[in-house]
């Protein structure tokens, strides 16, 4: 088995992603963007006008997906049936219609042995919910990073604006606020930290201060 592994959960906002993309790189490990196959089947699902709620059609769905991260230069394309659909997948639309699917324990159950393919040498960066309460239990490593919901809505409203997109502040917050709401309070796989997580608030810190202080807590573990 693979015991390379670092589980990050945490709210939307809390700057995961950035992140875990950071630490792949500099470990060299694999990433799993769990988030991104919940916003897949989402996107694919609201494509093929499958109700939000229909719970079998949504598990065969996720079930035969045909997804890939691709890297390119910069960045991972993610593809869905050869298709390069990355930048439709970080509107708030795709995000809540995730959220919603997410819900659903059918869907999580599809898209387990999905997630623990990733777990490959050399090693692995998983981000997500409950990457380290449900989908990789046993990982050494695990990191709850929060933010407050103002911090989050701000750099999500900073991330939209330099994409282009014209948004509110103040619609991005009630947003963040229904999706951590739905996230934190559903009866599978609620968004908590794992008992043995280490939290992190980055509220007032620097991604590259957020990296360090993983860094530094992974050689201590490890
Ligand atoms: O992280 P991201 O914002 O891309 O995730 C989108 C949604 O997918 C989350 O709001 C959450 O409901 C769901 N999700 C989940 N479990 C994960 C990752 C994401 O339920 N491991």
């Amino acid at each position: 088995s693979v015991s390379n592994l670092i589980t990050i959960d945490g709210p939307s906002g809390s700057g995961k992603g950035t992140v875990c993309h950071i630490l792949a790189k500099k470990l060299q490990w694999h990433l799993l963007d769990s988030g991104a196959l919940y916003r897949i089947l989402a996107y694919a699902a609201l494509q093929k006008n499958i109700l939000l709620n229909d719970s079998k059609k949504l598990a065969d769905l996720a079930l035969t997906l045909d997804v890939s991260f691709v890297s390119n230069g910069t960045g991972v394309d993610t593809l869905l049936a050869g298709k390069n659909i990355g930048d439709k997948l970080r509107t708030e639309i795709v995000g809540t219609a995730a959220s919603e699917v997410a819900s659903i324990e059918l869907v999580r159950s599809a898209l387990l042995a999905r997630q623990k393919a990733f777990l490959q040498k050399p090693g692995l960066i998983a981000d997500g919910r409950d990457m380290g309460t449900v989908v990789f239990p046993e990982a050494k490593v695990k990191i709850f990073l929060d933010a407050s919901a103002e911090e989050r809505a701000q750099r999500r409203f900073n991330q939209l604006q330099d994409k282009g997109f014209n948004v509110s502040i103040a619609q991005i917050l009630s947003e963040i606020k229904e999706r951590d709401y739905r996230d934190r309070n559903r009866a599978i796989a609620p968004l908590q930290p794992a008992d043995d997580a280490f939290v992190i608030d980055s509220t007032e810190l620097t991604i590259n201060e957020v990296v360090e202080q993983i860094l530094t807590l992974t050689e201590l573990k490890l």
